[in-house]
Parts: structure tokens; C-alpha cells; sequence
């Protein structure tokens, strides 16, 4: 698995201080607004795990799962496999992403869940990819922007491997190429 790593991008020291930098900044932004965290499934499970030891106020959680890709290129089409499993109405939703990087999946997730009513709609993103920004979206909350390669690790996968590294590294070439 290591072998198949060009470089370490983000080392887990890096990755741990940003994250709870960032989970005390929302709960200052959100204490009294009781947000629900809405992960977006497979990719951020270890970011939202790490990011809610830092979140100090009162919220909720949900998760939802969608599909856009299929091994290293966005096919562009969303599928939702996984819907929320609650009412939102009236609430303040934070959406909670891997990776922001054409942002079709999140335009998507956005306008999906604003159709619903909530009080606001938030996204906190691990990564940010803006070279490859095809939809006019911006996150509210990035820890880190990345160059232009394709990453895994922490959550992030290829062809659903690598997900359990505990840093974020770029992929060789070769290995999707
Ligand atoms: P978007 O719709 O193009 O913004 O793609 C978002 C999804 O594509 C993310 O949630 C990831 O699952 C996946 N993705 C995009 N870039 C990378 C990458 O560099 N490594 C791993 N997954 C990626
Ligand atoms: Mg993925």
C-alpha cells in the first residue's frame, strides 16, 4: 500500500491540529443554532469522526451516501444511495465532505437539501481541489487546498483502497493510469 504513494502530503500531526482548529471554530460559530452534521458517506467517516471530538456544542448527526465516481474521473451524474434519516425543516445543516473537487457532488447535495426548507446549509470540506471547480461553489470551512493530483488516504480512497491510511497522500501515476 505505501509503495503505491508518491508522497505524503498531509502527515497526521498536520491533519490532527487543523482538524480541531477548525472543530472549535464552528462550535463558536454555531453554539445555540443545535446544527445537524450531515456526513457525506464513504469519504468523510474519518474526518467526521475526528472533527466531532472537537465540536463542544449540542448537535446532531446524519449521514448520506452518494455516488459520482468511479475510479479516478468524475462521471459527472450524482446518485443518492443513502438519504437523510430525519426531518431538517427549519434547521442548520452542515454538510461535512472528503474533498471539494469539480463540486458537482456537493452543488448537488446543496441544492438537494435546501429544496427541504433547513434554516441554513454549511459545508465544511477536509480538502479543497479549486484547479478543477466546475460549479460555483465555495466551502465555509476547508482545513487544507491541494495541488492538482489525485489523494487518498484518511477516508479518501481509489477503487475503494487506501482509505485507511492514516495521512493524506498523493497516488503514483501509474497506479490509475
Ligand atoms: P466532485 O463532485 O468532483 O467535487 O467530487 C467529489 C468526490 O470525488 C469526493 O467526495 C471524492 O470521493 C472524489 N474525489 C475527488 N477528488 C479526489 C481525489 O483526489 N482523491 C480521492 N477522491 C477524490
Ligand atoms: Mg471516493
Amino acid at each position: 500500500m505505501i509503495n503505491d504513494i508518491e508522497r505524503v502530503l498531509l502527515s497526521e500531526e498536520v491533519i490532527r491540529e487543523k482538524v480541531s482548529e477548525v472543530g472549535k471554530r464552528i462550535s463558536d460559530d454555531f453554539a445555540e443554532k443545535d446544527p445537524i452534521f450531515i456526513g457525506v458517506l464513504k469519504g468523510c467517516f474519518i474526518f467526521m469522526a475526528d472533527l466531532m471530538r472537537h465540536v463542544s456544542i449540542p448537535c446532531s448527526m446524519d449521514f448520506m451516501a452518494v455516488s459520482s465516481y468511479s475510479g479516478a474521473s468524475s462521471t459527472g451524474a450524482v446518485k443518492i444511495n443513502k438519504d437523510l434519516s430525519q426531518d431538517v425543516v427549519g434547521r442548520h445543516l452542515i454538510l461535512v465532505e472528503d474533498i471539494l473537487d469539480s463540486g458537482v457532488t456537493l452543488n448537488y447535495l446543496k441544492n438537494y437539501l435546501l429544496v427541504r426548507k433547513p434554516a441554513s446549509v454549511h459545508i465544511v470540506t477536509l480538502l479543497d481541489k479549486p484547479a478543477r471547480r466546475k460549479a460555483d461553489l465555495y466551502a465555509d470551512y476547508s482545513c487544507f487546498e491541494v495541488p492538482d493530483a489525485f489523494v487518498v488516504g484518511y477516508g479518501l480512497d481509489y477503487n475503494e483502497r487506501y482509505r485507511n491510511l492514516p495521512y493524506i497522500g498523493i497516488l503514483k501515476p501509474e497506479i490509475y493510469s
